[in-house]
């Protein structure tokens, strides 16, 4: 602020004047130099006093211009007496434009204005914090976090209100993002989780359409024999009971090969019937993924289950495997028999699979039964390529399988780990020093 000059009056002046003596002339001049010189004094402190002031109004208009969260000062009635650079961005309108307005015509809506009457309402010398909607520049509502202060002027009365606050717009943006980033993973988790049921189904599926192939085809064969042999049977009966001479019954007798027939018939009718049994006992082993059945338990001789499972393996997909195994005498255990060849035919499978893909050496397999005095103990090792390390953590794993589609379920071993529990046992997997995978199934029973 720029200030007149004090210009000092000239002697000469002075001396115009008439009727006053030298001395109070002299007086009065030494006074006036007394208050030029104040005077001189007092104007120097004023422009320092200026320059401070401009300086920190500087200071206070940089610090509102660097602000993030918006603010607006407003009188007691209040109309808006000073806001800062951020709020003139988010609502479109220069500072000297809002300079008096009311602060409700920033509200985008009544809801806002009837929340901000309310927080203004609870503030005593302390502050309230309420949320409410700005219409930005284009007209749209803006969410604003908003905090009131009271504001007081020196003698300590109630001038206005403060209020700063934060808009919610990017905030509640990136939260929407962010939810709708998480409903996405959700949607491909689940169809992920679809799809890896569809696959293991379809492996499912494709196992047991070859699992149920083989004694299907075994019974399908043997009834078309039955089937030709009863009509040799009827043609023989019937040159029988038409009295046929002694030779020429003879003759049909070798030529519809009879006494082969009659000789073939108990095996054929005995392999019918098991493949029908297999039959059943797959689609039995089926209800167990679905439902827990819990079958007839008794007592199994454990020497006739390894029989049997050797044999139907051999029968269904490995009839060259060597497998290495003298039953000894009856080592007997409670349990279901069903459930138990179950275990035992996947474990033999699974030994034939592995060793199967070994190009140089053929399929063999080394089964031991150990009685101890309350313990069984079966032990099958494989010539096969054993199992990987980073494997023999998962192979009891439902659907972990490393077997082609089609080929393998990967339930075989998890279902056989469930039956030895309920059966009060144990399976366990490793790899064998000299070679190939040892599996060891232990159950209660012996000798
Ligand atoms: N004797 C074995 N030698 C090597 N790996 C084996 C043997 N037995 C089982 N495994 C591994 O364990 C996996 C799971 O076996 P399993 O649960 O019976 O399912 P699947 O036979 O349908 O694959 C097999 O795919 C294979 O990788
Ligand atoms: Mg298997």
């Amino acid at each position: 602020m720029e200030r007149p000059p004090v210009d000092r009056p000239s002697l000469d002046a002075l001396a115009r004047l008439d009727g006053v003596d030298d001395s109070a002339w002299l007086d009065v001049i030494q006074k006036m130099d007394e208050v030029y010189s104040q005077l001189v004094q007092d104007e120097i402190a004023l422009e320092e006093k200026n320059v401070q002031l401009e300086q920190s109004q500087q200071f206070i208009f940089g610090l509102l211009s660097a602000m993030s969260d918006v603010l607006v000062a407003c009188d007691e009635a209040c109309r808006i007496e000073e806001t800062n650079a951020a709020l003139c961005a988010l609502v479109g309108r220069p500072d000297d434009a809002l300079r008096g307005l009311p602060l409700a015509e920033l509200l985008a809506d009544a809801a806002s204005g009837e929340r901000l009457r309310a927080a203004l309402a609870s503030t005593g010398r302390g502050g309230a914090s309420v949320e409410i909607d700005l219409r930005d520049a284009q007209g749209q509502p803006v969410p604003v976090d908003l905090n009131v202060t009271p504001r007081f002027n020196a003698a300590g009365q109630r001038v206005g209100h403060l209020f700063v606050g934060r808009p919610l717009g990017e905030l509640k943006r990136a939260y929407r993002e962010l939810r709708e980033a998480h409903e996405a993973l959700k949607r491909t988790q689940q169809q992920l989780l679809h799809s890896e049921k569809m696959a293991s189904l379809g492996r499912l599926v494709a196992g047991v359409a070859h699992e149920l192939n083989n004694p299907i085809s075994f019974v399908l064969g043997n009834v078309h024999a039955l089937q030709r042999y009863s009509e040799r049977l009827r043609e023989y009966l019937a040159a029988l009971h038409a009295g046929s001479p002694g030779d020429e019954q003879a003759r049909l007798r070798a030529k519809l090969r009879i006494d082969h027939l009659l000789a073939d018939l108990p095996s054929l009718i005995e392999g019918t019937l098991e493949g029908a049994q297999r039959t059943a006992d797959i689609v039995q082993g089926l209800k167990r993924f679905s439902a827990v059945d819990r079958e007839e338990r008794g007592t199994v001789d454990l020497n006739g289950v390894v029989e049997r499972a050797i044999h139907w393996v051999r029968k269904g997909t490995a009839p060259a495997f060597a497998v290495h195994w003298s039953p000894g005498p009856p080592c007997p255990v409670t349990g279901s028999a069903g459930q138990l060849l179950q275990v035992l035919m996947n474990l033999v499978q699974n030994a034939y699979d592995a060793a199967a893909t070994r190009p140089d050496t053929a399929p063999a397999l080394w089964i031991t039964l150990e009685r101890e005095a309350d313990r069984v103990r079966l032990r099958l090792r494989d010539n096969g390529p054993g199992i990987a390390p980073e494997h023999l953590s998962r192979i009891f794993d439902p659907f972990f399988t490393t077997k082609p589609v089609g080929k393998g379920t990967g339930l075989g071993l998890s279902i056989s780990y469930g039956i030895v529990e309920q059966h009060g046992g144990r399976l366990t997997a490793g790899n064998h020093p000299v070679g190939g995978a040892e599996f060891v199934l232990e159950l209660p029973g012996g000798a």
